[in-house]
C-alpha cells in the first residue's frame, strides 16, 4: 500500500506541467506506463496555437476556434482558454523551452495551420513536441518534490463507495490500483488527488499517428469509476499521415500545408478547392473527408502532398525532421511529392470537466487529451491542443492549492489490495494480439472518416463477442500490461461506437450517410454518457 498527496497518471505536457505547478504545496507521484519521453506530446509537430504577435487579436483566435468546432464549443471555455493562453506560452519558454525565434529577432517566429485566420503558432521548428517533452522533464527530474515511476501502469481507480460500501452524494476517487511492470505486482496507491493525463487513444483504429501508449486508457478508468465522458464521437483524423509501409504513424505536419504545400491526387492535380472554398488549409475535418472521398474515388491508396516549390534550403531549416525522415524512406521532399494518407489522430471527447478540469467523480481531474473541456466541440482546431494542456494544468493546480486545507483534512480509507483470485499465466499471447487486431481493423472500416447507420450497428454486433472474450480473459489470466490495454481499448471502442450512434446529424468530425445535416435543434449539445445512467 503506497501514500502520496497527488497522483497524476501521465508524463506528457499536461501531466509534467501539473506536477511542476503543484509541487510547490504538495508531494506528487507521476506515474507513466512506459518510458517518460513515451508520450503523444514527443510526437507533436506543429506548435502552441495563442496570440503572441501586435496582428493578431484575441476574438480572432475565438472565432477560428468556434468555426472550427462546428457549433459545439463551450464560448466561455474557448475565451478563457484563449485569454490565458499567451501567459502559459511565455511560461514554457522561461522553462527552457527553445522555441523558433521570429526573423528580426521578435519574441516568436509564427506558424500557420488549417482553420486559423492568422500566424500564430508557436514553434520549435518540426519538433515543437519534444522540444517541449525535454524542458519540462529537466525540470520535473530537478524537483525533489516529484517523484516519477516508468513503467507503472494504472489499471482501475480506487473509488470511495466501492471501497467502503458509503453511497451517499458525490463519490470520490482514492487513487489508483497500478500494475508495476517490472515485477508483475498490482500495487495500491492512495492519494488526496488523482490526475488522469493519460493522452487520447489513436491505437483503436489501424492506422494512427499516435504513439503506442495511446489506449484510451484514462477515459475508460473514468467511466468504470462513474464519471461522465463526453463527445467520443468525435475523433479525429489528422490528413496528412506519411503512407510508407515501412513507417510508423509519422505525421507531415499541419504547417507544410501552412507554408504552402498543396494536395495532389494521383493525376497531379489539386483537389481541395472542389470540397471547400477554403482549399488546403480548410479545417481538418473537412480536409481529411476530401482526401478519404478523392481516395475512394480514384481506388488510389495515398494522395500527395507538394511542397516542392520552397526549395530545399527552406525546407531543411523550417522542417528538418521531415526532410530528414522523408530522404530516409527515399522522397526527397523537394522535389517529390510526399505520399500521405489520414490517420485518427486526437480525440476531441474525453471526460467532461469544469472550467478547473475537475471530473464528476470527486478528487479525480482530468487534463489534456484525456479530458473533454469543450475548449475543441466537434472538431479541434490544429494546434490548440497543447494550448488547452497548458492552461488548464495551471487551473487544476489553482483548484487543488485553493481547497489543499480541506483536500488535507479529508481522510483516506483503507481499501482492499488487488486479488487475483485463481487467475493463471497467460500462456498464449495470441488470445490478446488477435482480439487487438480485430478491434483496431473493425474501427477503421466502420467507425472511420466517413460512417453509417449500417456500419454503425455491424461494429456493434461484431464487438459483442470481443468484450465477453476480453472480460473473461481479464478474470482468467493474471494482468499483463497487453491485457490491460485490451481491456481498455475494447471498451473505449464501444463507447466510441455507441456516442456516434447517438447522433443522428453530421458535424464536424462525425459525418454519418444516413444524417448529411447538421441538426442544430436536437443535436446542438455534447453527447454525455455515463455508466450509471443505464445508457449501456
Ligand atoms: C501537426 O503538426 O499537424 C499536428 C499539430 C496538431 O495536431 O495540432
Amino acid at each position: 500500500m503506497f501514500c502520496t498527496d497527488i497522483l497524476v497518471i501521465g508524463s506528457g505536457v499536461a501531466g509534467l506541467s501539473f506536477a511542476l505547478k503543484i509541487s510547490a504545496f504538495a508531494r506528487v507521484t507521476l506515474i507513466t506506463k512506459k518510458k517518460k519521453a513515451d508520450s503523444a506530446t514527443n510526437l507533436a509537430q506543429g506548435g502552441v496555437a495563442a496570440v503572441l504577435s501586435a496582428e493578431d487579436r484575441l476574438e480572432d483566435h475565438v472565432n477560428d476556434t468556434l468555426i472550427s468546432g462546428d457549433g459545439l464549443c463551450n464560448e466561455e471555455i474557448v475565451r478563457l482558454v484563449v485569454t490565458e493562453g499567451p501567459e502559459r506560452v511565455r511560461e514554457l519558454a522561461l522553462l527552457g523551452v527553445n522555441f523558433q525565434r521570429g526573423k528580426a529577432g521578435g519574441e516568436f517566429d509564427l506558424g500557420m495551420e488549417g482553420g486559423h485566420s492568422a500566424r500564430r503558432v508557436a514553434h520549435a521548428k518540426d519538433l515543437t513536441g519534444r522540444e517541449i517533452e525535454t524542458a519540462l522533464l529537466a525540470q520535473v527530474y530537478a524537483n525533489p518534490q516529484i517523484e516519477v515511476l516508468e513503467d507503472h501502469m494504472a489499471i482501475d481507480l480506487l473509488i470511495e463507495s466501492k471501497a467502503t460500501g458509503w453511497k451517499e452524494g458525490n463519490d470520490r476517487c482514492l487513487g489508483a490500483y497500478v500494475l508495476n511492470r517490472s515485477t508483475g505486482e498490482v500495487e495500491t496507491w492512495r492519494a488526496k488527488v488523482t490526475v488522469l493525463c493519460s493522452g487520447g487513444c489513436g491505437k483503436v483504429y489501424r492506422y494512427t499517428t499516435n504513439p503506442d501508449i495511446a489506449t484510451g486508457d484514462g477515459v475508460v478508468m473514468a467511466w468504470r469509476a462513474g464519471a461522465q465522458v463526453a463527445n467520443l464521437e468525435f475523433v479525429q483524423f489528422h490528413p496528412t499521415c506519411f503512407f510508407n509501409r515501412y513507417v510508423k504513424n509519422f505525421l507531415i505536419s499541419e504547417a507544410v500545408r501552412g507554408e504552402g504545400g498543396i494536395l495532389l491526387n494521383d493525376q497531379g492535380i489539386p483537389f481541395m478547392k472542389g470540397y471547400d472554398s477554403r482549399g488546403d488549409l480548410a479545417t481538418r475535418d473537412a480536409v481529411a473527408r476530401g482526401i478519404d472521398a478523392e481516395m475512394k474515388k480514384s481506388g488510389a491508396d495515398c494522395v500527395y502532398l507538394d511542397i516542392t516549390h520552397k526549395g530545399r534550403a527552406f525546407l531543411q531549416q523550417r522542417f528538418p525532421n521531415i526532410y530528414g525522415t522523408c530522404l530516409h524512406y527515399g522522397i526527397d521532399i523537394s522535389k517529390q511529392p510526399i505520399p500521405v494518407v489520414p490517420a485518427a489522430h486526437y480525440m476531441c471527447g474525453g471526460v467532461r470537466v469544469d472550467e478547473w478540469g475537475c471530473s464528476s467523480v470527486g478528487n479525480l481531474l482530468a487534463l489534456g487529451e484525456t479530458a473533454c473541456t469543450g475548449l475543441h466541440g466537434a472538431n479541434r482546431l490544429a494546434s490548440n491542443s497543447l494550448l488547452e494542456a497548458v492552461v488548464f494544468a495551471h487551473r487544476g493546480a489553482q483548484w487543488v492549492q485553493r481547497n489543499w486545507s480541506e483536500l488535507q483534512r479529508q481522510p483516506l480509507p483503507t481499501v482492499q489490495a488487488w486479488r487475483t483470485g485463481f487467475a493463471r499465466s497467460i500462456e498464449e499471447n495470441v488470445l490478446i494480439s488477435h482480439n487487438w487486431d480485430q478491434v483496431r481493423q473493425l474501427m477503421w472500416d466502420y467507425v472511420g472518416i466517413v460512417r453509417s447507420k449500417k456500419r454503425l450497428q455491424l461494429a456493434t454486433r461484431q464487438l459483442a463477442p470481443i468484450l465477453a472474450e476480453t472480460k473473461e480473459h481479464f478474470h482468467d489470466y493474471l494482468l499483463t500490461p497487453d491485457l490491460v490495454e485490451l481491456r481498455n481499448i475494447v471498451l473505449i471502442a464501444e463507447l466510441i461506437i455507441y456516442s456516434a450512434s447517438l447522433r443522428h446529424e453530421s458535424r464536424g468530425l462525425h459525418y454519418i450517410t444516413d444524417f448529411p445535416e447538421k441538426d442544430d435543434a436536437q443535436f446542438g449539445q455534447d453527447t454525455v454518457i455515463e455508466k450509471n445512467d443505464g445508457s449501456m
